[in-house]
């Protein structure tokens, strides 16, 4: 793996949050604490990851590549570009996909409004530009100069990946959940993904002085095409291991105590191997941890299992489904031995 080291790289750098500190072309550091040294970046920004996620990042950004996450819902996707945002000290910028997203939404639209309403202030102003006019054509043709003014980039709207390429430090981009946009819009992006330029006709060709980091997100809604598959890093986030996600509650929900933490993840973890529609993710861990906080818990009781597991699972079937698996589930959390 290399540290980059002579490579002329004008991406951007991980920064600590405390101050502009460059880890991936600092020469004294070796990879290995290179990565360690993303960890506790991301850690800083209140995400805890895995050594593996982290090395994604690193590669992500010292190959220049976008990072392609996918996996289950609320285990950390987006999340994980915002803390890449405070890492690296750039500005996040989120476009959230749905279908029938277009480029006039996420590349650039006109301003339309202020065309108009510059055309109507300068109105006795063209007026005069075509004064003694007499054709049609002529007309026509002594506007042409005049018009270029109002298809410049002071009437241009950009939409995220133009603002994302016009940084000038850099940005951090989000392309959360692609998944959800169409395959023609999956193209387009590939395009841009490419060589980080977009060309506005009527004004020429914008280049991104820093490529940025992109971060594209998907719960695998769709499957995505080769090509786009082909140009990114993957990353997969599963479920965490119960360690993982234990630091994740104390770092989250930091009131709730060691003992009742462990309890927690040990009881979310084994309802993930439940057959369930709708597995918990880290977010549900999260929310329960803090509605037990609330309820003043001090350990796991079956009843208040019960009571508290609408914020666990979301589909009745599945509430129903271990309502009287409860008492042998709590008890084991409690114990800390598996089912
Ligand atoms: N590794 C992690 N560290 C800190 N918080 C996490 C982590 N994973 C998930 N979360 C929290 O879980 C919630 C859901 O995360 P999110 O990124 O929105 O999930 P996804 O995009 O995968 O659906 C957020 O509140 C986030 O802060
Ligand atoms: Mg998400």
């Amino acid at each position: 793996m290399s540290t980059g080291r002579g490579r002329a790289w004008a991406g951007p750098c991980f920064t600590s949050l405390s101050g502009p500190h460059d880890v991936m072309n600092d020469l004294d550091l070796s990879t290995r604490a290179a990565i360690d040294a993303v960890i506790a970046g991301l850690a800083t920004a209140g995400y805890i990851c895995s050594r593996q996620i982290a090395t994604a990042v690193f590669l992500a950004q010292h190959l220049q590549k976008p990072i392609l996450v996918e996996g289950p819902a609320g285990v950390g996707k987006t999340e994980l570009a915002k803390a890449s945002s405070a890492l690296l000290g750039l500005p996040l910028i989120r476009m959230q996909c749905y279908e029938g997203l277009d480029e006039a939404k996420a590349l650039y639209e006109w301003k339309y409004a202020k065309q108009l309403l510059y055309t109507q202030i300068l109105r006795d102003r063209l007026g005069e530009e075509l004064n003694g006019v007499r054709s049609l054509s002529a007309a026509i043709k002594r506007l042409q100069g005049t018009g270029d003014i109002f298809f410049s980039e002071q009437f241009l709207e950009p939409r995220p990946l133009l603002r994302a390429l016009q940084q000038p430090r850099g940005a951090v981009l989000l392309v959360d959940e692609v998944d959800k946009s169409d395959q023609e819009f999956e193209a387009f992006l590939l395009e841009i993904l490419s060589d980080y330029q977009v060309t506005v006709p009527e004004i020429g060709t914008i280049r991104a002085p820093v490529p940025p980091f992109v971060v594209l997100t998907s719960n695998s809604a769709r499957d995505l095409g080769d090509a786009l598959k082909r140009r990114c890093l993957h990353l997969h986030i599963g479920f965490p291991e119960p360690r993982l996600e234990e630091r994740i509650i104390a770092v989250k929900v930091p009131g709730v105590s060691a003992m009742l933490r462990r309890q927690i993840v040990a009881l979310v973890q084994e309802l993930r191997r439940q057959d369930l529609r709708k597995l918990p993710s880290v977010s549900e861990t999260i929310d329960w941890a803090r509605a037990l906080l609330l309820l003043h818990a001090e350990h796991l009781e079956a009843e208040m299992v019960r009571e508290t597991l609408n914020v666990l699972l979301k589909f009745e079937g599945d509430v129903k489904a271990v309502e009287s698996k409860l008492p042998a589930l709590t008890e084991a959390a409690r114990r800390g031995v598996a089912v």
